[in-house]
């Protein structure tokens, strides 16, 4: 008896080192694996300046950058479009150019352009990609995936019939044709109405939950906050930053705490002076400025010392930067400020 409980114990801590183990490994290899890309297109331009990134197996990663910065190129690199310079792309442990197809199988291309006006319906053009993969037919998974994209009613319309957003709405379904392991959506929502851009955003989620990892540019910022796990900035060809959504926001995320006063001060009084603090609205309202990583943000002291001035106020309330101003500070300090 004695014997069958520790053969037990030894059992259940083999197991659980193992599926520790397993986790760990799908946490860390890395479905996508760039290193040191660049890419001079033939006009001369530099567009890739030795790019380094990893992507982790089912993950949300939300590459932002203006216009020009090189999301396109890069995305067009990796799927195989277009010929890197110099460096090397791994997906799922394969070279892309070597393993062409078979790492292309693995991917979903939501492309930034419109180019699909076929007369073909779409269901055929659906069927049609899935067939290109070398997949048997499935039309499960084809009803599924328009269905999500309510597009299940526009089945056997022309494509060329369609309007903008549904066009682009097919672009989506026409990638997920194929079960892919990898979706690239190069700005999947530009021209969709916000309620198909929610239920978008939550057919992406479910297609993280089932384990497929997801690359999203998008210029709407609130998206990339709403979805990503993960940011990655681009200017100028290259990456300024990688780096957890929360741990940015954290980081580079500026708290205001905003003071509506009772009174109109004509300034600032000189024993606030240590405080990063600005009067707006006609002197009623104080605005104080804090660091959210900091441990003592300053705000018991600040009411401390308004208290003892007599400064007294009707209502107060924090806010914090939203994602895009952290993105806007980023692309002009061009990451700088993440530095330590
Ligand atoms: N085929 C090409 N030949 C020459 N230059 C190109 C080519 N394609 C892109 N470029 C240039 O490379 C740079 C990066 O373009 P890219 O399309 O990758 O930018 P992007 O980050 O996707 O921008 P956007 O947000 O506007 O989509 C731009 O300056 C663009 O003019
Ligand atoms: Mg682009």
């Amino acid at each position: 008896m004695l014997l069958k409980i520790v053969n037990m114990k030894v059992w259940v801590s083999y197991t659980l080192s193992s599926l520790r183990q397993t986790y760990e490994e799908v946490r860390v290899v890395p479905i996508i694996s760039i290193r040191n890309l660049s890419k001079t297109y033939a006009s001369g331009f530099h567009a890739l300046k030795n790019i380094n990134l990893d992507i982790r197996q089912g993950e949300i990663f939300a590459l932002l950058g203006p216009n020009g910065a090189g999301k396109t190129t890069l995305i067009s690199i990796i799927c195989g479009l277009v010929t890197p310079g110099e460096g090397q792309v791994l997906i799922d442990g394969e070279d892309n150019s070597s393993n062409f197809r078979a790492t292309r199988s693995l991917i979903g291309l939501v492309p930034q352009e419109l180019a699909i006006a076929t007369f073909e319906s779409v269901l055929a053009t659906m069927n049609f990609s899935r067939g290109l993969f070398g997949k048997a037919p499935d039309s499960i998974h084809i009803e599924k995936v328009l269905r999500d994209l309510s597009l299940w009613d526009k089945r056997h319309e022309r494509i060329v019939n369609l309007s903008g957003g549904m066009k682009r709405r097919v672009l989506i379904a026409k990638a997920l044709a194929h079960e892919p392991k990898i979706l690239f959506l190069d700005e999947p929502t530009a021209g969709i109405d916000v309620e198909q851009r929610h239920s978008m955003w939550g057919m992406v989620r479910r297609l993280r939950e089932n384990g497929v990892t997801i690359i999203l540019t998008t210029h709407y910022i609130d998206e990339a906050e709403e979805m990503a796990d993960r940011i990655g900035v681009i200017s100028e060809g290259e990456i300024s930053v990688v780096e957890e959504k929360t741990v940015l926001m954290n980081k580079l995320g500026k708290k205001q705490l905003t003071l509506t006063l009772q009174a109109p001060l004509s300034s600032i009084p000189d024993e606030l002076s240590t405080f990063s603090l600005e009067l707006t609205d006609q002197g009623n309202v104080l605005v104080y400025t804090f660091d959210t990583q900091k441990e003592n943000t300053g705000i018991s002291d600040l009411l401390r010392q308004l208290d003892k001035l007599g400064i007294d106020f009707k209502d107060l309330h924090s806010s914090q930067s939203s994602l895009e101003e952290i993105f806007v500070s980023l692309v002009r300090d061009k990451g700088a400020s993440l530095k330590p």
